[in-house]
């Protein structure tokens, strides 16, 4: 059985990570507007993946017999300025999840949860490969200058991303 503040920390992350999902789907949806189908479907990929990371939550908490509460989305942004502001925008939302994953890894230690704590690894090492797999493509935007043959060309590349889900193999 959860302790009540694993409880409602994980329920809270499982809105958390819904609101990624829908904060990537307006942003595939707004490159796709500006005619980037690659960095749309990267956005569209990321979109797949946190709702994997929601669901993952969602069946930990039934599994360990706690109650999984579904709450309103916020509104997420559904204009951007450009392909930097995006990236760097999400460079910032994961930083904030990770911040997210630690503070209930400290309430799971707190508690004396070794089954969260050892379920959390998971999310601990997915934010280390989230955050450097943005800051390489706005490494690259920025050698670019975000703009041109080589925004073309980013493009293309990423056009090329599948989903994989990554919690299965887990
Ligand atoms: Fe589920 Fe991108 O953090």
């Amino acid at each position: 059985m959860l302790k009540e503040r694993v409880l409602k920390a994980l329920n809270e992350q499982i809105n958390a990570e819904q609101y990624s999902a829908f904060l990537y789907l307006s942003m595939s949806a707004w490159f796709e507007d500006k005619g980037m189908p690659g960095f749309a479907n990267w956005m569209y990929v990321q979109y797949q993946e946190e709702l994997t990371h929601a669901n993952k939550i969602f069946k930990y908490v039934i599994e360990r017999s706690g109650k999984a509460e579904l709450k309103a989305i916020d509104q997420m942004p559904v204009e951007f300025d450009s392909v930097m502001q995006i990236a760097q925008m999400t460079l910032e939302h994961e930083q904030h999840v990770t911040a997210l994953i630690n503070a209930i890894l400290d309430i799971a230690v707190e508690e004396r949860d070794h089954a969260t704590q050892s379920f959390l690894q998971w999310f601990v090492d997915e934010q280390v490969e989230e955050e450097a797999n943005v800051t390489a493509i706005l490494d690259t935007l920025k050698l670019i200058d975000g703009k041109g043959n080589g925004l073309f060309m980013l493009d293309r590349e990423l056009k090329q991303r599948i989903f994989v889900d990554a919690t299965q193999s887990a």
